[in-house]
This record gives C-alpha cells, sequence and structure tokens, in this order.
C-alpha cells in the first residue's frame, strides 16, 4: 500500500493522477487527520520516529473534487495512519450533456434527480440572500426557472405560516412537467405557475413584483442575457423591489456538485464569462441606486436591494 508521510502535495497529486489514468479508484495511505485537528495544512506532525506532513478531511475532500472523484469512507490503516480511497465521477451522468430542448430540465431528465437546498454550500447562500432582502417583507414575489419550485419551497419553509400565505408568489418555467410538479407542491392557493417562454413575458400581463429570483436561468442560451436583465429591472420591479440572482459555478456530475462552471473552448473552469456578466448586473443595478451584495461558492448570488 502506498504511504505518503512528509511528501509536498505535489508529489501525491501527480502520483494520484497518473494511477487515476489505470484505474477508477486510487486508495493511499496518510496521517490520520483527527490526530492533529487544528494544524494547517503542511505543518510537520512528529510520531515516534516518523514526520508527517497535515493535512485535513477538507484538503482530501477537495483533492478528490478537483480529480472529478468521489471520495469513499476512509478506513484506519495503522495507529496513526487512514486510508484515503477516491473513486472517479461518471462524468457523462449529468444532465449537462442532454439536447432536449424544454424539457432538458423535466421530470424526465437527471437534473431532476438534483435537490440543490440539500446542498451545504447552496443552501447557506440562498438563505442567506433571502435574509438579505428580507424576504419576509416582501409580498409579490416573481421566480423566473421556477422548475418545480425548490426555491420557493425554502421561502415556505423559513417564514411564519401567515407571513408565507400572505405572499403572492409567481413561477415561470417553460417546462411544462416540472411546472405541473410545482402546481401539486404549492397547492395553499398563493402561488400561480405558468408553463410560458421567458422571453415572451409581455403576454402574461404580470404587473410589478416586490422581488424576483432568478436562479441558474438567466445564462441560458436561449435568453438574451443583458436586455432581459434590464427589462426585469425596468419594466417588473416594484419601486423598492429587490433581485436575487443565482449564478453556478459549478457542474452537476455523477451525484456530485463539483466546484467551477465549465466554459467554452476551455478544458478547465474558466471565470471570465460568469464574472463579466456578474459585473454587469452589479453595475447597472448599482446605477438604479441598488444596494448590491456578492456571496456564495458554488452558486453565485448577487442581491440588490433599493438605498434608501
Ligand atoms: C438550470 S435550470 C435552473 C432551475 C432552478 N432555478 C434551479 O436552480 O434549480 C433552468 C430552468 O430555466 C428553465 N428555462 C430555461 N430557458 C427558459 C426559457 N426561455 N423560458 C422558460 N424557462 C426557461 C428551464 O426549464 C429550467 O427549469
Amino acid at each position: 500500500m502506498k504511504t505518503f508521510t512528509s511528501e509536498p502535495l505535489t508529489d501525491i497529486l501527480a502520483w494520484v493522477h497518473n494511477t487515476l489514468k489505470e484505474s477508477d479508484t486510487v486508495t493511499f495511505a496518510v496521517l490520520n487527520p483527527d490526530i492533529a485537528r487544528g494544524a494547517y495544512a503542511g505543518e510537520v506532525i512528529s510520531i515516534e520516529e516518523n514526520s508527517y506532513l497535515y493535512r485535513s478531511y477538507k484538503a482530501w475532500s477537495d483533492l478528490g473534487e478537483l480529480l472529478f472523484c468521489r471520495l469513499l469512507t476512509p478506513k484506519p490503516a495503522s495507529e496513526y495512519t487512514i486510508l484515503i480511497t477516491y473513486e472517479k465521477l461518471n462524468l457523462s451522468d449529468s444532465f449537462h450533456a442532454s439536447i432536449a430542448k424544454e424539457e432538458k430540465y423535466g421530470t424526465a431528465s437527471r437534473f431532476a434527480s438534483i435537490h440543490k437546498n440539500e446542498e451545504p454550500a447552496f443552501l447557506s447562500a440562498y438563505l442567506r440572500a433571502l435574509r438579505s432582502v428580507k424576504v419576509g417583507e416582501r409580498k409579490r414575489i416573481l421566480n423566473l426557472g421556477i422548475n418545480t419550485g425548490d426555491e420557493f419551497d425554502l421561502i415556505r419553509r423559513i417564514l411564519p405560516t401567515e407571513t408565507y400565505a400572505n405572499l403572492e408568489l409567481v413561477g415561470i418555467d417553460h417546462s411544462e412537467s416540472a411546472i405541473s410538479v410545482a402546481r401539486e407542491r404549492f397547492d395553499e392557493g398563493n402561488a400561480a405557475f405558468y408553463v410560458h417562454d421567458i422571453n415572451d413575458l409581455t403576454s402574461l400581463n404580470l404587473d410589478r413584483f416586490d422581488l424576483i429570483i432568478t436562479i441558474g436561468t438567466l445564462q441560458s442560451s436561449s435568453l438574451e442575457f443583458k436586455s432581459l436583465f434590464a427589462s426585469l429591472v425596468q419594466n417588473y420591479l416594484t419601486h423598492e423591489g429587490a433581485m436575487i440572482v443565482g449564478f453556478p459555478n459549478c457542474r452537476w456530475m455523477g451525484g456530485e456538485m463539483i466546484y467551477g462552471a465549465k466554459a467554452p473552448n476551455y478544458p478547465y473552469s474558466e471565470m471570465s464569462i460568469l464574472v463579466k456578466d456578474i459585473y454587469y448586473c452589479k453595475k447597472y443595478l448599482q446605477q438604479k441606486k441598488f444596494r448590491v451584495t456578492l456571496t456564495g461558492k458554488d452558486y453565485l448570488f448577487l442581491t440588490g436591494t433599493k438605498i434608501g
């Protein structure tokens, strides 16, 4: 069994990388992180005659993610060491590969297996955004690209029942199957869902909203990002209205949410388009006298609330 003690991470990375070229899994022994809790990665830990470089479980989990692998449950290897095993993700198991149009994100798609509110990095950032716009004080809320309604579900969970009942929720998505699930999930009488193309909001005669939420949708190739965003602010927000725009900075593959969005023409995550789009929204909102925040990690959340 390969054991790493004081080798630098560059050596471990190269060895793991090479091993994964030949095999779908790789196992090696390292210092048990529990032995030196609170140390930083790379600190030297001396045990009997051996010197180890410390790395936390978070570091081993990060390395697995960077290699597009899942980390299996570590097993004890000796009194001071544990076995780290990485298993390659099935990269073709992803809704990103789907070519279906309106139903690309429908209930029969791989996307339907994803429950973002169960991913801590998504949940914490979305919760922060909802609190930052004081969701409980908003009345009319519009969600573009609502899918089956998870983003409304979290609002329902965090607000007192009476506050939630006073909201007026409107969700739009062109996936008929997703919207029919959303309609079943939200039958309290304060939510309306439309199977509709976001490119044609005018024909719905929606009026204005106190909060517009749109997550992972505006950058879709079927939508004109900049003009749509500007039109939302100008034509669909009340004077004191707020925005939450969620930008994915991850990919969903083989059951995992992997940090870093895939960019066209790059074999690795490249963030120029993401940063450009976020910067556009930020500038636009600031010019219209919004206070803007940007938070999150695998999903970046831009919030805009009116100043004054
Ligand atoms: C990546 S999914 C995001 C769904 C949800 N907001 C989430 O984050 O889980 C994008 C959603 O927008 C919908 N969508 C994309 N383009 C659309 C369009 N032109 N009109 C209506 N819905 C659209 C898709 O059907 C899908 O449900």
